[in-house]
C-alpha cells in the first residue's frame, strides 16, 4: 500500500546534496578552487539542515528512527532475502547514512583548513602566516575524507540496487523521487508547521548563500590575503620575454 515516508524538504535534501557533491567532484581543480570553495561552504549549509532534520524532523528521517544496533544489523542480514520491509532506511543504510554525512563534514573541515593553510584564502588564511603553512596534512586529510566518500557513494547506490534487485515491490529507489513506498502496512508522515518553516529556511539560507557567494568572491570565506598583481601591468616585456621560467617578478633588477 502507498505510504508517504520522504517528505519534500528530504527529497531536496536529497537531490541538493548528491548534486553539489558531484559538483564539488567536478570543481577539484586549481583554476576552480573558488567554486570548489564555494560549493563545499553550501554542502556545510545542506549538512547543517539535516542535522536538525534528523532531530526535529519527521520519523522516517529522524536518527532516532535509524535502526543502528547490531541486533537490528544481524537481524537485516539474516533476512536479506526474505521480505522484511523498513518503511525508513534499513541498517545497513543508516550505518552508511551515517558515515556520510560525518565523512562529508570532516572532509568540509579539512578543505577550509588546507584552503587556509595552502592557499592562504578563507576564513583560516591567517594560518598561512605560520608555521602551519609547510603542512600538507590537512590536504592529504581531505583527499583521503574525499576518498571515503567516493567509497560510501559507491555502497550507497549498491544498495540502492541490491535493494531493487531483492524488494522491488517496496520501491524505495522510486521513493526518493516521489516520496511513495510501498508498504504493507500503511505508514504516512505528515509535516508539521515547524518542520515546514524549517526546511523553507533552510532551503532560503542555502539558495542566498549562493547568490552572495558568486556575485562577492571577496567575501570573508573565499577572500585571499594576497593583493593579486598584475605583472604585466608593471612590465609587459617582463611577462613576454621571461615569464615562461620566472614566475616572480624581480623587482630588484627590473626597478
Ligand atoms: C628559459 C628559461 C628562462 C628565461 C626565458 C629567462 N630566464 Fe632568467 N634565469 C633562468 C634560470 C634557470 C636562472 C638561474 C636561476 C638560478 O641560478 O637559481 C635564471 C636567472 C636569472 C637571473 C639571476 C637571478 C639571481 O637570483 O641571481 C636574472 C636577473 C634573470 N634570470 C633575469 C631574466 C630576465 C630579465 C629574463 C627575461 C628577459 C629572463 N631571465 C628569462 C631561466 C630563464
Amino acid at each position: 500500500m502507498k505510504s508517504y515516508i520522504w517528505t519534500l524538504p528530504t527529497r531536496v535534501f536529497h537531490w541538493l546534496f548528491a548534486t553539489s557533491i558531484l559538483l564539488a567532484f567536478l570543481t577539484d581543480d586549481d583554476n576552480l578552487l573558488t567554486y570548489h570553495a564555494i560549493i563545499g561552504y553550501s554542502i556545510f549549509i545542506l549538512l547543517g539542515f539535516r542535522f536538525f532534520w534528523g532531530i526535529a524532523g519527521p520519523k522516517y528521517s529522524r536518527f532516532s528512527d535509524f535502526p543502528l544496533s547490531i541486533k537490528a544489523l544481524k537481524e537485516f542480514l539474516s533476512n536479506i532475502f526474505s521480505h522484511k520491509e523498513y518503511a525508513g532506511h534499513n541498517p545497513a543504510a543508516s550505518y552508511v547514512m551515517i558515515a556520510m554525512f560525518v565523512v562529508t563534514a570532516l572532509t568540509i573541515i579539512s578543505g577550509v583548513l588546507t584552503f587556509g593553510i595552502q592557499e592562504g584564502k578563507g576564513l583560516l588564511s591567517f594560518l598561512n602566516n605560520s608555521y602551519y603553512k609547510e603542512m600538507e596534512i590537512f590536504e592529504e586529510i581531505h583527499e583521503f575524507c574525499s576518498t571515503l566518500l567516493i567509497i560510501l557513494i559507491v555502497a550507497h547506490i549498491g544498495g540502492v540496487l541490491s535493494d531493487r534487485l531483492l524488494k522491488p515491490e517496496t520501491q524505495t529507489l522510486n521513493s526518493i523521487f516521489t516520496g511513495y513506498k510501498t508498504l504493507n502496512i500503511v505508514k504516512n508522515v505528515k509535516l508539521n508547521i515547524f518542520q515546514k518553516a524549517l526546511g523553507f529556511l533552510f532551503l532560503i539560507i542555502f539558495i542566498l548563500f549562493l547568490v552572495f557567494s558568486f556575485t562577492n568572491q571577496g567575501n570573508l570565506l573565499l577572500v585571499s590575503k594576497y593583493e593579486p598583481i598584475n605583472y604585466e601591468k608593471k612590465n609587459e616585456l617582463f611577462v613576454s620575454e621571461c615569464a615562461s621560467c620566472h614566475t616572480l617578478y624581480p623587482s630588484k633588477y627590473l626597478a
